[in-house]
């Protein structure tokens, strides 16, 4: 299967199925906005509860945060934002096309004569790049002027910044620590797309983790090994995974070190978490701009620091892309082609389906008892129609790991078929076995 095959599959099978939908589809859409479905939120949140559970809820050392995505617009001249998150921005005069100045299927100098569109082939048609700011901008109050801008964040780490004494003393934390945070973060993209891969709105998973500055290498090392684990336990497959070193040209304005997590999509290796060795930069910058002092009293050792950040940050939507495309594959069975999204079960967004043989003979009844008592514990689902073969299939595509059957021998023997997503395998079981068996296996 070509590689943009398999996107344009999975692309149409997230609208089938009610994974992501386009925003505002009945208008048009809104350009690289994305909304998520029934099963779309359960497997984003599944994605992000596990990440909240390794780095919060799993660990003493790191404390959650929910700060506000409008902040005092300094924060982000003291972050660099507004000089410096910037994209060479290219049009072409011809087609009418932008591009970003850097992007690698432009021939020759964007500006000069033997500069060449990449859509349209026009030589000479390109503009020189401009600098544009990718942060969204809005107003704060009734009045819409220049002193009253505000922004939409950009990255949800500057609250964690703003915020890091509040933290510090409310929890009675000590360095080293953590701050972690879940939200909405805003880019006006030259160049988005590859569906949910980059988008205009999505959410981050960050965590900034405070130290001494002489431990920030050796925390930085740490974190690393730690990220690339929590993917790899996610269940995507470890030869999809790789590091990528930034050079000293690809560095951020305040890295001192980074390493991306890669995955090999069908479009490419492309990054999905960032680790980086902010060093000093960010707490340095705010106690500049806001006049505070920002550093930080180490009793044990009697002495004063501004401590170093090392940070670990993914995009909760670019993870949701990575476990779709992990999961997605197609088999052939019995002469038929089964699309499967092969989830770990713990992210799966349904957990088992319950479904009676026929819809006579009291199996309905059981099958409806039984799937109350399972919906209590985990997210489940019910389907009376249709083949209980194509039944299975629509469960196998919505990713769903297991599959309990009601059917005559049921109510002779009390005992259930459930059926595994991936051999396809079937067991008997007691019915007041079913929930344990399947929350074994999910967790
Ligand atoms: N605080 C550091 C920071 O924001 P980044 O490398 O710009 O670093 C971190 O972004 C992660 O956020 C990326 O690895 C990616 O997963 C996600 N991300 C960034 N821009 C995105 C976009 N436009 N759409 C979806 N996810 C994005």
């Amino acid at each position: 299967m070509a590689d943009s095959t398999v996107m344009e599959k999975l692309v149409s099978l997230c609208k089938r199925r009610g994974f992501v939908f386009q925003s505002s589809e009945i208008y048009g859409g809104l350009g690289s906005v994305w909304d998520y479905g029934p099963l779309g939120v359960e497997l984003k949140k599944n994605v992000k509860d596990r990440w909240w559970r390794a780095m919060v809820h799993a660990r003493d050392d790191i404390e959650g945060l929910d700060a506000a995505i409008l902040m005092h617009p300094r924060v982000w001249e003291a972050s660099g934002h507004v000089a410096g998150f910037t994209d060479p921005l290219v049009d072409c005069r011809q087609c009418k096309n932008r591009f970003r100045g850097d992007d690698p299927r432009i021939k020759g100098t964007p500006g000069e004569p033997d500069a060449q569109c990449p859509v349209c082939g026009t030589r000479g048609s390109l503009t020189a790049p401009r600098l544009f700011n990718l942060m969204f901008k809005t107003f704060m109050g009734p009045v819409e002027e220049q002193a009253a801008v505000v922004y939409l964040r950009p990255e949800t780490a500057q609250g964690i910044y703003v915020n890091y004494q509040n933290v510090l003393n409310a929890s009675r934390q000590k360095i080293p620590f953590g701050i972690a945070q879940i939200g909405k973060a805003f880019r006006n993209e030259i160049t988005p797309g590859n569906f949910i891969f980059r988008t205009r709105e999505f959410e981050q998973m960050e965590m900034q983790f405070f130290v001494a500055p002489e431990a920030a290498s050796e925390w930085f090392e740490r974190w690393r090994e730690w990220r690339m684990q929590w993917h790899k336990d996610l269940g995507l497959t470890p030869a999809r995974l790789q590091w990528h070193q930034h050079g000293p040209t690809e560095l951020a304005h305040y890295a001192k070190a980074a390493f991306d997590i890669q995955y090999e999509f069908p479009f490419g290796w492309q990054e999905i978490e960032g680790i980086h060795n902010r060093g000093d930069f960010d707490l340095t910058r705010h106690q500049e701009y806001s006049g505070k002092k920002l550093d930080y009293f180490d009793q044990a050792a009697n002495r004063r620091y501004v401590p170093f950040i090392v940070e670990t940050s993914a995009g909760a939507d670019r993870v949701a892309l990575t476990t779709l495309v992990d999961a997605y594959r197609e088999e052939t069975v019995e002469g038929e082609t089964r699309v499967v999204l092969g989830f770990h079960p713990s992210i799966a967004p349904i957990k088992a389906a319950v479904l009676p043989l026929v819809k006579k003979d009291g199996m309905p009844e059981v099958a409806d008892r039984l799937y109350h008592d399972l919906r209590a514990a985990f997210p489940c689902f019910y389907d009376d129609s249709g083949a209980i073969g194509r039944r299975y299939r629509r469960m196998d595509e919505a990713g769903t790991p297991f599959c309990v059957t009601v059917d005559g021998e049921t109510l002779n023997d009390g005992q259930v078929t459930v059926r595994e997503r991936d051999s396809m395998q079937q067991v008997r079981v007691a019915q007041a076995q079913v929930d344990a068996y399947i929350r074994e296996r999910i967790r």
